[in-house]
């Protein structure tokens, strides 16, 4: 695999889509970004610019929507709380703030007027990206690996020059929560795309080959969003954007090596929040002794 610093000037944008309603987190998102909820200390959407930020891309693109302000004031500076901080002498804190945004990282934002879909918030980015490839890094989707799963994109980019979705193999049962390829494996993880459908039910879906919510994506793609009729709702979904890409250009599946948590869904959420609590340099060993000690009493309990 080709180290993520070698690769770097190839992809060098990143779009977060962080206009969605998120519905499944009533009542805590009716005024609040889903983006900004906290797993253990950091909220979802530092999770996903750290990953973009250490595959390389220093142009972070955010498609905001309302209630999503916040999202703007925690990548910039904070004057007034690096000052206490300083004069408190509380430095390790102080390079905590400092580090959320690095002087080297770029952030824009562009507005979603109305929540039409994945695809149109994309499709928003557009005078932003231009026409180099681009990557998508959807933050409700929190992902753990080593290499950093969007480095690991970034380097199949490198080496197959086309659109790169990240999958994963689902139950059967689960396919209607997806977008789902089918293809040909042509290489060790990689799968030449030949078809997209979204949300298949489990009796119609061609593989359990789901994509989750990271992308690299050709500029075309934009060509074939912006062409796409509304579908239910007056949506614009991504996966029929990439269905009409396929026509024209080379599509890759990549089987990510790493752990996704769908933060978007209350279990997945409380899965990420004990897995990455019980890491916690900070909090982890004591977290995992509740934890055994709690198994224990609930044990004897029943
Ligand atoms: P989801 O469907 O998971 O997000 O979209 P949602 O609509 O926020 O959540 P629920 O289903 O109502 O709980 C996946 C991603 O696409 C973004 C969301 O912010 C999320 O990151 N999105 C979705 C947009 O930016 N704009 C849209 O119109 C729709």
């Amino acid at each position: 695999m080709v180290p993520p610093d070698m690769t770097a000037q190839l992809i060098r944008k990143a779009v977060f889509p962080i206009a969605g309603l998120g519905t499944r987190f009533l009542p805590a998102t009716k005024a609040s970004a889903k983006e900004m909820l906290p797993v253990v200390d950091k909220p979802l959407i530092q999770y996903a610019v750290e990953e973009a930020y250490s595959a390389g891309i220093r142009q972070m693109i955010f498609v905001t929507g309302r209630t999503k302000r916040s999202v703007e004031d925690h990548f910039d500076t904070a004057y007034e709380l690096e000052n206490e901080l300083e004069v408190a002498g509380k430095l390790s804190l102080l390079s905590i703030a400092r580090s959320i945004a690095p002087d080297d990282m770029l952030c824009t934002y562009v507005r979603q007027p109305r929540a039409l879909g994945l695809g149109h918030a994309v499709l928003c980015s557009r005078e932003l990206v231009g026409s180099e490839p681009f990557a998508v890094l959807l933050a409700d989707d929190l992902m753990v690996g080593t290499p950093p799963v969007m480095a690991q994109m970034v380097a199949q980019y490198t080496e197959w020059r086309a659109s790169i979705l990240a999958v994963q193999d689902v139950p059967r049962e689960h396919t209607r929560r997806y977008g789902i390829v089918s293809g040909r494996e042509v290489a060790d993880g990689i799968v030449d795309v030949s078809g997209i459908v979204e949300k298949p039910e489990p009796a119609a879906a061609p593989t359990t080959l789901a994509v989750a919510g990271r992308y690299i994506l050709s500029a075309g793609v934009f060509k074939e969003l912006e062409a796409l009729p509304r579908g239910v709702g007056g949506e614009i979904q991504l996966t029929d954007g990439i269905a009409q890409l396929l026509r024209r250009e080379k599509v890759f599946a990549y089987r990510y090596r790493g752990t996704r948590y769908d933060c978007g869904s209350k279990l997945g959420f409380l899965q990420a929040t004990v897995d990455l609590g019980e890491e916690h340099a900070e909090v982890g060993a004591e977290f995992r002794q509740w934890i055994t000690e709690r198994a224990g009493s609930t044990t004897r309990k029943a």
